[in-house]
């Protein structure tokens, strides 16, 4: 592609690779150039081999292998592995793994302490958010980012106390005691332990529902340079540890745009009440008065292949729990919205997030525990990033600069004489 800057007349050939051409072609041009590109829509911020989305053909692949194969044959750990080092674990190399994540699971005593400090109705994501970030207090030796062991250590350890952290803030939030890890189990059952049990000596989850969220974590792995991956790399671009980058990610997928969609869309589905009500909600989203939480995407202008994945795994949990009864509203929404101009002209369908918390309420999970469950899958992703944005010689501390549309110089006025 050649760029000719008309003022000049001076020209620039650049070579296109991936869709991109660097922008370091503008600075030969004039070196003050620069790309204004507000929330980066058309901005390739990185080089990565970790997860391919092609938003136009609805394709999701993580390190090639594409995300139906994933959901049908692998299960949550092993995707991990795949994220996090590129190619899918031998048998030895997952029993190692397996080995180090189970038997890293616990947390610091004092962690309980820090949960104890918030109100007993702490959203558990800002619980999450602090208590991720606690974690570096324990462990000073993370900041040691280029020791290739204390990255490894860090990783494990993130990725094994998400779900005790998670759990944590639940039984919090309820008022019941803490239950420690069950390392007899397997990831999500010990999980739905550390949520569920009560009395019992051991908690045995359905194996269909843990299986279910099983499927939903590989979903909800990684997904290239969203928001909170976004965060988790500008942050770690400034050679912070991995937890305090881990919690400013988590912050990211709070927001209702991102990952707090999910539990938007019950609120939603709950506002418009009965199938009567959704041909009077679609004039009121047409209307631009509000959302269809769930629906639309950055980068999917097709159906999100995770989305149709979901679908059929909510068929199966509700062979368990029953049908929930928001799903005829859900569908009649999805009916009507995929059938209306207004969203095929705007491209939109129902994305990760439209059926994974029908899901979720199913399973019995309280809305304020969705994004948590989004945020323990997301981890892996997080951290295969950092991990590459480590690696990767064309890293720098991300800063990126502005068009600057404020005052010219001007003098200092005296309180007295304003
Ligand atoms: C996730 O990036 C990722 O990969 C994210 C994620 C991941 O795995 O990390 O996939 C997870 O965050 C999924 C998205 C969850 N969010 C929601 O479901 C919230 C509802 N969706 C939207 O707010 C929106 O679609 C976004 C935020 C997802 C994407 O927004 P964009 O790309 O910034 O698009 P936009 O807001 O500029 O909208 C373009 C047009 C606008 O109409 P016009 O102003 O041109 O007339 O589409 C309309 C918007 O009004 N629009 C919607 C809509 N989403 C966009 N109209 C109604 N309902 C919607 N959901």
């Amino acid at each position: 592609m050649t760029i000719t800057d008309n003022r000049t007349g001076r020209s620039v050939t650049v070579p296109i690779e991936g869709s991109t051409f660097p922008s370091a072609a503008l600075r030969e041009l004039d070196r003050t150039l620069r790309l204004y590109d507000p929330a980066f829509l058309s901005t390739a911020s990185c080089a990565s081999s970790i997860t391919l989305v092609d938003g136009e053909n609805g394709i999701l692949r993580y390190r090639g292998y594409p995300i139906e194969q994933l959901a049908e044959q692998s299960n949550f750990l092993e995707v991990c592995y795949l994220l996090l080092y590129g190619e899918l674990p031998t048998k030895d190399q997952y029993a190692e793994w397996q080995h180090e994540i189970t038997t890293h699971t616990f947390v610091h005593e004092k962690v309980k302490r820090f949960i104890d400090g918030f109100h007993y109705d702490a959203h558990p994501m800002g619980v999450l958010v602090s208590t991720v970030a606690a974690l570096s207090t324990f462990y000073p030796e993370a900041k040691d980012i280029f020791d290739e062991q204390s990255r490894q250590q860090q990783i494990v350890r993130l990725i094994a106390k998400m779900p005790t952290l998670a759990a944590f803030a639940y039984r919090y939030s309820v008022g019941q005691p803490f239950v420690y890890p069950d390392n007899s189990l397997s990831y999500t059952a010990n999980f739905l332990s550390m949520l569920w049990r009560i009395a019992e000596p051991r908690f045995d989850a359905n194996p269909a529902l843990a299986r279910a969220l099983d499927v939903l974590f590989i979903l909800h792995a990684d997904h290239e340079q969203n928001c909170s991956t976004t965060a988790m790399r500008t942050v770690g671009s400034s050679q912070a540890d991995p937890y305090v980058a881990t919690a400013a990610a988590c912050a990211g997928l709070y927001g209702p745009l991102h990952g707090g969609a999910n539990e938007q869309v019950i609120h939603m589905l709950n506002r418009i009440g009965s199938v009567d009500n959704v041909p009077a909600y679609i004039e009121r989203v047409k209307k631009g008065e509000t959302r269809l939480m769930g629906f639309g995407h950055r980068v999917y202008k097709s159906y999100d292949p995770r989305a149709k994945i979901i679908r059929q795994t909510a068929d199966e949990v509700f062979e368990v729990t029953g049908v929930s009864p928001l799903l005829e509203i859900a569908l009649k929404l999805e009916e009507i919205a995929l059938s209306d101009d207004y969203f095929i002209e705007r491209q939109l369908y129902p994305n990760v997030d439209f059926y994974s918390g029908l899901i979720y309420q199913a399973m019995g999970f309280p809305l304020a525990m969705f994004t948590v469950l989004f945020a323990i899958a997301r981890t892996p992703g997080w951290l295969a990033h950092w991990l590459e944005l480590l690696g990767d010689p064309e890293t720098k501390i991300y800063r990126p600069r502005q068009k600057y549309i404020g005052a010219d110089q001007r003098d200092y006025v005296s309180i007295d004489e304003r």
